[in-house]
C-alpha cells in the first residue's frame, strides 16, 4: 500500500534508498519496454494506406504463410487479437459441458475464453521454479469428463511439453497451447507449431511481435485450419452463403503489413532478450531474498517478461514497497499477476482445486524491463538497484 503522507526510512538501513532521499542508481529512468516503430514499418504501413484496402489481404496472407514456416506449423491463421484466437481454438476442439484442465497462473484469457465456450475449467497449480502448468497436478485432477489441456507458454517459457503430449495421450485429450507470450520459443529444438492441436498468439501492442491487436493460431491439421477459417468470418464459404455460425474475427491488412515488417527483426530482438535474460541471471542470481525465473528442461524462451520471485522471509517488505523502492532508484518494474486465476472474482465458482503455489505467486513476483533495447548500462543499474533495494529490506 503507498502512503499518503512523505514516505521516511524505517530503519538506518533504508535510509540510503531514493525512496527516502537517497541518490537513485539510474538518473534516467530504464524503460520498461520498448514499442517503437521503425520507418521501415510505417512505410509498409503507409504502402496498405495507398492501396486503399485495409481488409485482411496481402499482408496478412504474408503473415500467416511466414508464421507457419517459422513456428515449424502446417497452417496458421490471423485473426483480431488473442482472446479471439483462443476463441476460435476452443470451439472447434472443446464442447459445452468439458472438463478442461486449465493453468492457475496466466493472463485470465486462457481461462475465460474456456468458460465463454462452456467448457469446465480445472485450475492445475503451477511450477515454483518455472512458473509454467504442473503436469504431475493436472495428472491428479484428471477425470472421466476432462476432454482438453489449455496450457499457457507463460512469460514465453515453454511449458513441460512432452509431459503435457504424453499426458494427453493417455487419456485422449486435446491440447491447446497458449503461446501469446512466447513467440518464437522453442522446445527441444523445435518451433511451438509442431506441438498439440492448436497454439494461439496475441500481437497485442507490447508483445514480441506486436500489430497493436492481432493474433495467430496455428495447427497442422487441415480440417480444424478450414473449420478455424470458417468461424473466423461467419462460416462463409462462399460469397453471402454462410454454413455455419461464425464470428468477424479477422485481421487487417495494416496490422498484416506492421507484423511483416517486425518480423524481419523479431528473431534478433528475440536473441537479444535471450542475451539480457542469461546477464540478469548473472547479476541478480546470487543476491539474498531474490530467485531468478528457471526455463523448463529442454525449452529455449522468448523472455517475453522477466520475472522474479521475492523470498518474503528473507525481506521486511511486501513486494508493492519493493516495486515503489526500485522505481525511486529508476528501475520500472510490474506485477504479472496480483492475482491467481481462481482468485479473480470473475472466476470464483470454479475455485475448487487447490493451486497454492500458484495462489502464493501474486504476492512475490515482480516483473523487471525486458526488450531488445535493454543497453549493459542499463541492465547493470537494474541489478544495482535491486541489491541495493534488497539489502536495504534485509530480514
Ligand atoms: C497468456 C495470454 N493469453 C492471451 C492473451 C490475450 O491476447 P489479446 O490481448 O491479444 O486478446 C494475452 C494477452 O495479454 C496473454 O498474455
Amino acid at each position: 500500500m503507498t502512503s499518503l503522507s512523505a514516505p521516511t526510512a524505517r530503519s538506518e538501513k533504508t535510509k540510503s534508498l531514493a525512496l527516502f532521499g537517497g541518490t537513485p542508481v539510474a538518473s534516467k529512468p530504464v524503460p520498461f519496454m520498448s514499442t517503437a516503430l521503425t520507418p521501415a514499418d510505417i512505410d509498409a504501413c503507409v504502402g496498405v494506406l495507398k492501396t486503399g484496402m485495409l481488409r485482411a489481404n496481402t499482408k496478412c496472407a504474408e503473415l500467416e504463410e511466414r508464421w507457419g514456416k517459422l513456428t515449424e506449423a502446417k497452417h496458421a491463421m490471423t485473426c483480431a487479437n488473442g482472446t479471439c484466437a483462443l476463441q476460435l481454438a476452443y470451439e472447434s476442439l472443446i464442447s459445452p459441458g468439458d472438463e478442461v484442465l486449465v493453468p492457475a497462473w496466466s493472463y485470465i484469457a486462457t481461462v475465460s475464453m474456456v468458460v465463454a465456450r462452456g467448457g469446465v475449467p480445472i485450475f492445475v497449480d503451477c511450477d515454483p521454479d518455472t512458473f509454467q502448468i504442473d503436469v504431475k497436478d493436472a495428472a491428479r485432477k484428471v477425470t472421466r469428463g476432462t476432454t482438453a489441456i489449455a496450457a499457457t507458454h507463460l512469460y514465453g517459457c515453454p511449458v513441460d511439453i512432452d509431459g503435457i503430449q504424453e499426458l494427453a495421450e493417455k487419456h485422449n485429450l486435446m491440447v491447446i497451447y497458449d503461446a501469446a507470450q512466447a513467440h518464437l520459443a522453442t522446445y527441444k529444438g523445435k518451433g511451438l507449431g509442431a506441438f498439440g492441436d492448436a497454439v494461439t498468439y496475441s500481437m497485442y501492442a507490447t508483445k514480441n511481435l506486436a500489430t497493436g491487436e492481432g493474433g495467430l493460431i496455428t495447427c497442422n491439421d487441415d480440417g480444424l485450419a478450414n473449420d478455424i477459417k470458417l468461424l473466423r468470418s461467419h462460416g462463409e464459404t462462399e460469397k453471402y452463403l454462410h454454413e455455419r455460425v461464425g464470428y468477424n474475427y479477422r485481421m487487417n491488412d495494416m496490422a498484416g503489413a506492421i507484423g511483416c515488417s517486425r518480423l524481419d527483426r523479431l528473431a534478433d530482438q528475440t536473441n537479444v532478450r535471450r542475451a539480457n535474460a542469461a546477464k540478469y541471471d548473472k547479476l541478480l542470481g546470487k543476491i539474498p531474498g531474490i530467485k531468478t525465473p528457471k526455463t523448463t528442461a529442454g525449452a529455449v524462451a522468448s523472455f517475453h517478461l522477466y520475472t522474479l520471485q521475492l523470498d518474503l522471509a528473507k525481506l521486511t517488505c511486501t513486494r508493492d514497497e519493493f516495486s515503489n523502492a526500485l522505481k525511486a532508484e529508476g528501475v520500472p518494474s510490474a506485477t504479472h499477476y496480483p492475482r491467481s486465476l481462481p482468485k479473480q472474482p470473475a472466476l470464483e465458482e470454479y475455485d475448487r482445486d487447490d493451486c497454492p503455489v500458484a495462489d502464493a505467486m501474486a504476492a512475490k513476483v515482480l516483473s523487471l524491463p525486458m526488450h531488445h533495447d535493454l543497453s549493459d548500462e542499463q541492465i547493470a543499474q537494474v541489478a544495482e538497484a535491486i541489491a541495493k533495494v534488497a539489502a536495504a529490506y534485509k530480514a
